[in-house]
C-alpha cells in the first residue's frame, strides 16, 4: 500500500481519556516521587487494556480494507486476543485466533474463556509452526478467502506501525491530561512485550511535546532486541505515514532487568507488590505485566532512581501505566493467596 501522510483510519472503541490520578498512599510509604497511574486497564471495562487503543487504528484500517474478518495471534491467555474478539464482535466482524500451545484439558478459563464468549474462532499452533506467523495466517486465512470473504492481518500484540498510532495518541492525551493538573512528570513507566505500546509512546511523545522520558519495563526479551523492534517500529511508521519520529537520543529507554523467571512467571516479590498495592490503593495488576513493571518502578525508586527515597531532587513525578491484564490473575491464584 501506498505510503500516506493523511491521518490513518480509525475507528471509536476506547472509553478515552483514561483517568490519570496519584497513588498517594503508596507514594507516602516510599517516600519517593509522587506517583501516578494511568488507567488504560479502562480504556473499557473488563474489555479493556492497552490493546484498545491500538486496535482503534487496526481496526480501522481493516475497515477501511474492505475486511470482514480479523484474524490476530497471540499466547493462550492473550489480553490482545481477547481485546481483539471484543472489537470484532462490537464492530460485526469475524474474529479467528491463531494460539500458541495447546487447547486446555478442562473448561476454558480467563481470556480464553472470553475470546469464547466474545465468539472467536480458534486455531490452535504448535511452537515450531508458530514462529512463521505469516504461513500461520494464510493458512487460517485461506478458508475465508475460499469463501468470498476478505481477512485482515493483525500481528502479535497489534505492534506494528498502524497500531502504534495507538500510543502516538496515547502520548498526546497525557500531555494533556499533565498540562491541566499542572504536574511535571519526569518519567513514564510501563511493561514491554511486543513493544508497541513503548514505541508509540516515544514517538507521540516527540510529536506532542510530553516531556518525560519513557522507561520501559521488559516483560520478556532482552534490551538489545528491544531496541531493535522499537527502531524498526519506528521507522516503518514514519516511512508509511511520511511523518517524523524522533526517538533517537529521546532519554527513553527499555530496562531487561526484572524479567524473573521468564514470561508469565514472577516471583514471590511481584505477588507481594500486587497485594500491596491491591491493599493500598485498590488497584489490580497482573502478575505477567503491570504488577512486573510496577514491582521494577518499586525497586528502581529504591536503588534511586527517579527521585529515589526522599524524592525532591527535581526529577519530577512518575507516570506509571495501568496497561490492563487481569484476567492474568487467575492462574496465579495460589500464589497470590498465599499469606502475605
Ligand atoms: C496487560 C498488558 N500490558 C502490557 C503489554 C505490553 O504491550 P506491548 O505488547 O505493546 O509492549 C501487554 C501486551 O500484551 C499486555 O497485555
Amino acid at each position: 500500500m501506498a505510503p500516506s501522510s493523511t491521518d490513518p483510519p480509525r475507528v471509536r472503541l476506547a472509553r478515552l481519556p483514561t483517568p490519570l490520578h496519584p497513588l498517594d498512599n503508596l507514594s507516602a510509604r516510599i517516600g519517593g516521587p509522587r506517583i501516578w497511574i494511568k488507567r488504560d486497564d479502562l480504556t473499557e471495562g473488563p474489555a479493556g487494556g492497552n490493546k484498545l487503543r491500538k486496535l482503534e487504528f487496526s481496526m480501522g484500517q481493516a475497515l477501511a480494507e474492505g475486511a470482514d474478518v480479523v484474524l490476530t495471534a497471540g499466547a493462550a491467555q492473550s489480553n490482545h486476543c481477547r481485546q481483539t474478539a471484543f472489537a470484532a464482535a462490537r464492530l460485526g466482524l469475524r474474529c479467528h485466533l491463531a494460539l500458541r500451545g495447546s487447547p486446555p484439558s478442562g473448561a476454558p478459563d480467563g481470556n480464553l474463556l472470553l475470546d469464547e464468549l466474545l465468539g472467536a474462532a480458534v486455531t490452535w499452533v504448535d511452537d515450531d509452526a508458530f514462529d512463521d506467523l505469516p504461513a500461520v495466517f494464510a493458512e487460517v486465512g485461506e478458508p475465508y478467502r475460499a469463501g468470498g470473504r476478505t481477512p485482515f492481518c493483525i500481528p502479535v500484540g497489534a505492534s506494528d506501525e498502524i497500531g502504534a498510532w495507538g500510543y502516538v495518541e496515547a502520548a498526546g492525551e497525557l500531555a494533556g491530561d499533565l498540562d491541566r493538573l499542572g504536574i511535571r512528570a519526569g518519567h513514564v513507566v510501563a511493561a514491554v512485550g511486543s513493544a508497541g505500546t513503548h514505541a508509540g509512546l516515544r514517538i507521540g511523545a516527540a510529536r506532542y511535546g510530553l516531556d518525560a522520558a519513557v522507561v520501559g519495563i521488559s516483560v520478556s526479551r532482552s534490551t538489545p532486541e528491544l531496541d531493535e523492534r522499537i527502531d524498526d517500529l519506528a521507522d516503518r511508521w514514519r516511512r508509511r505515514y511520511r511523518q517524523p519520529a524522533d526517538i533517537d537520543g529521546d532519554g527513553s529507554e527499555v530496562l531487561d532487568g526484572h524479567v524473573g523467571p521468564g514470561y508469565g512467571l514472577a516471583g514471590p516479590e511481584v505477588h507481594d507488590t500486587i497485594r500491596r498495592v491491591a491493599r493500598l490503593e485498590g488497584i489490580v495488576l497482573d502478575p505477567v505485566y503491570t504488577g512486573k513493571a510496577f514491582h521494577a518502578l518499586l525497586r528502581e525508586i529504591a536503588a534511586g532512581r527517579f527521585g529515589g527515597p526522599g524524592g525532591g531532587d527535581g526529577a519530577g513525578d512518575v507516570v506509571f501505566l495501568h496497561t490492563g491484564g487481569i484476567y492474568g490473575i487467575f492462574p496465579h491464584r495460589e500464589q497470590l493467596t498465599a499469606p502475605g
